[in-house]
């Protein structure tokens, strides 16, 4: 396998529907997109590139602020080449995207994210932010020039731009990414905006018959006191009955709605489940919270900005989201690229109705490769078992089972809220249940791991889960930001197995806990576990046996665009 290819990644040449944009432009940036085919080989050979990850070739933006965000943007930007062309012929239009340059939305003004609304007939329109003279932040429209052009390469701006403009006490600077706008059986469209207050954090709601004439509405649709400036708002409904995806305007019988807010205080995803009442525009959430960095979270690691849209070909709905690095900003430069997207993952709501569940999309799976297969296998306390034959890309999913879960007296004990210290305790702290799990991307002698792991404690009258994700010993090199992550996993150890699946590719470890109940993404740069030295073991060290009763892996071969 190796990674000589320079070929950048793309692994869902099937996927078809209603798709999203997310973009930012200037020449500057077009020019760098448009150098896609002859970046150099000193880049895709880096350890950290990831072979089937979403990145951009590379990105040389210079200057602070403008390289954080602009790169983020820049990811986007990718983005929107490749799914403004949505429709169907998916495949090609990845490849057009990649070896032809890309659609340009913005040619000649700054642009910030935004979304694709399908229209009744089946054409899309775009709603983005733009940067006016002023430097105020607007909202204006796009839609496809020629649409029997299968790529959508040229796009029109109405006269009419811009359609919204920042009012009454919304700060210009605070006034962004709309979202995919719903219709109502009254025949009006809705979108709302990121916006804030002060620090109330708003989902700001506005109408409109024809898609051009937008008219604030009186109330938001959602806001929350001292939450901040909320970007890239989401929100859409999920099915009470069916993990099947719905489309954006659904109301109605066994249904509820999420709005997801970007939080920019924390740099952090959470969303809230709830009710939509369509007459009066607001949303009742009923799980979840904004005021703080303690309520619901798509991921528990790296994870920003993301959003979601329905496909209508498969009937789901898919998550994107983009992931920072956790590397320095010199190393960037050295690198030459910054931030990638996380696996495009289902999402649906929970049987519980309390929270929402994520699982890559299958079409990742025609990306396996060698398959490592491992018999049922106790793990006796303290033991660490090496599994072979893998990749620094690697797949896997593996199945653990505590044995003699009841008979344990001493817990540690682990109160209502939702406690993060334990998990940045890291695996090395013991207890009788776990630390049990994985150490991926795994160096010889061990002096780089990053550890994909559980805990498991006794809550007042329930066994409470933890799930972690320890960096701290994933490099030697102390420059990188390690954090440890940890997410509570909602679910009975007792009565349900305990299952983690990871997608690691070189320099990111997207882990999903007890089916896609929490999800956690972490950057790492390791320099001692790459390529064919990078290793994968199975670890207990708690005081308690653990059963792996399944564990297969899979070397993840390297998207190809041709
Ligand atoms: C629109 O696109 C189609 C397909 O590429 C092309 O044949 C046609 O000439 C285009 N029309 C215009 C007005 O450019
Ligand atoms: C925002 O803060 C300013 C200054 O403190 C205050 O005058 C204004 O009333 C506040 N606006 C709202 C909507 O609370
Ligand atoms: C835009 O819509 C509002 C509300 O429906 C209406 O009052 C206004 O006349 C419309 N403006 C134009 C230019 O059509
Ligand atoms: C939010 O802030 C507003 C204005 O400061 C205040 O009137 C309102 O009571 C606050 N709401 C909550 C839930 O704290
Ligand atoms: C929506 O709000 C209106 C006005 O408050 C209320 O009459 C109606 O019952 C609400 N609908 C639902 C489904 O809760
Ligand atoms: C990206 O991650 C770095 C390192 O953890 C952090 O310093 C930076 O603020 C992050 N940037 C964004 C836009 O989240
Ligand atoms: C979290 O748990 C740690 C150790 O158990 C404790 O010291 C700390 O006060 C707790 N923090 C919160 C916010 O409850
Ligand atoms: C497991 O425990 C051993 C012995 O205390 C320690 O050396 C090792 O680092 C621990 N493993 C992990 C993954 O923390
Ligand atoms: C471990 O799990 C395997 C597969 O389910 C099972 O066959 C085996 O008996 C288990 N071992 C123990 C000691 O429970």
């Amino acid at each position: 396998m190796g990674y000589s290819s320079i070929c950048l990644f793309i692994f869902f040449a099937l996927f078809l529907g209603h798709v999203f944009v997310k973009l930012e432009a200037s020449q500057h940036v077009y020019r760098t997109l448009q150098t896609c085919q002859s970046f150099s080989s000193s880049i895709t050979s880096q350890p950290y590139r990831t072979g089937y990850h979403f990145q951009p070739p590379s990105s040389w933006m210079n200057g602070k602020s403008f390289f954080i965000s602009v790169l983020s943007r820049f990811e986007f930007l990718i983005f929107t080449s490749l799914l403004v062309s949505l429709t169907f012929v998916w495949s090609h239009v990845l490849i057009t995207a990649w070896t032809n340059g890309c659609v340009c939305i913005c040619r000649s003004q700054r642009c910030w994210s935004g979304s694709v609304t399908i229209l009744p007939g089946g054409n899309p329109a775009v709603l983005y932010t733009g940067i006016d003279a002023g430097n105020k932040q607007v909202q204006n429209l796009a839609v496809p020039k020629n649409l029997s052009d299968p790529y959508l390469k040229e796009w029109i701006k109405p006269p009419e731009n811009p359609l919204m403009v920042p009012a009454d006490q919304i700060d210009p600077g605070s006034f962004r990414d709309p979202t995919t706008a719903w219709i109502g059986p009254d025949k009006i469209w809705r979108v709302i905006i990121g916006s804030k207050i002060n620090d109330t954090g708003l989902a700001i709601l506005y109408r409109s018959k024809d898609f051009v004439n937008w008219t604030k509405a009186e109330q938001s649709l959602y806001s929350t006191n001292q939450s901040g400036m909320w970007e890239c708002p989401d929100f859409f409904p999920v099915s009470t009955k069916s993990p099947k995806g719905v489309d954006t305007s659904v109301i109605g019988p066994n249904i509820k709605h999420v709005l997801k807010v970007s939080l920019s205080n924390y740099q952090q995803d959470y969303y809230t489940i709830g009710t939509y009442n369509i007459t009066t525009d607001t949303h009742i959430a009923e799980e979840g919270s904004f005021d703080d960095n303690s309520g619901l979270r798509y991921d528990y690691g790296k994870f920003y900005a993301s959003k979601t849209f329905f496909d209508s070909a498969k009937n789901r709905r898919i998550l994107w989201g983009w992931i920072n690095e956790s590397s320095t900003r010199s190393d960037n430069l050295k690198k030459g690229w910054a931030g990638l997207q996380a696996t495009p993952r289902n999402l649906w709501l929970d049987k519980s109705g309390r929270q929402l569940m994520q699982w890559p999309i299958s079409e990742i799976e025609k990306l396996r490769g060698n398959q490592v297969k491992w018999p049922a296998k106790l793990l006796e306390r303290g033991s660490m078992v090496g599994i072979t034959g893998i990749t620094a890309a690697q797949m896997l999913r593996s199945h653990f089972r505590q044995l003699l879960l009841r008979k344990r007296k001493c817990w540690t004990q682990f109160g209502p809220t939702r406690n993060f210290s334990v998990a940045k305790r890291g695996a090395s702290v013991k207890g009788a249940l776990g630390p049990f799990g994985l150490l991926v991307l795994a160096s010889n002698g061990l002096q780089e791991y990053t550890a994909v792991f559980f805990r498991i404690f006794k809550g007042q009258d329930r066994h409470i889960v933890l799930m972690c994700s320890d960096q701290s010993r994933s490099s030697i090199n102390d420059d990188n930001d390690k954090t440890s992550y940890g997410a509570f996993l909602d679910l009975d150890p007792v009565h349900e197995k305990l299952s983690i699946r990871s997608l690691i590719d070189r320099s990111i470890v997207e882990s999903f806990g007890g089916g896609g109940k929490a999800c956690i993404t972490a950057r790492i740069y390791p320099t001692l576990a790459i390529h064919d030295k990078a290793h994968l073991y199975a670890f207990n060290n708690g005081t308690e046996k653990v059963n792996i009763t399944s564990l297969r892996a899979w070397s993840m071969k390297k998207a190809q665009i041709n």
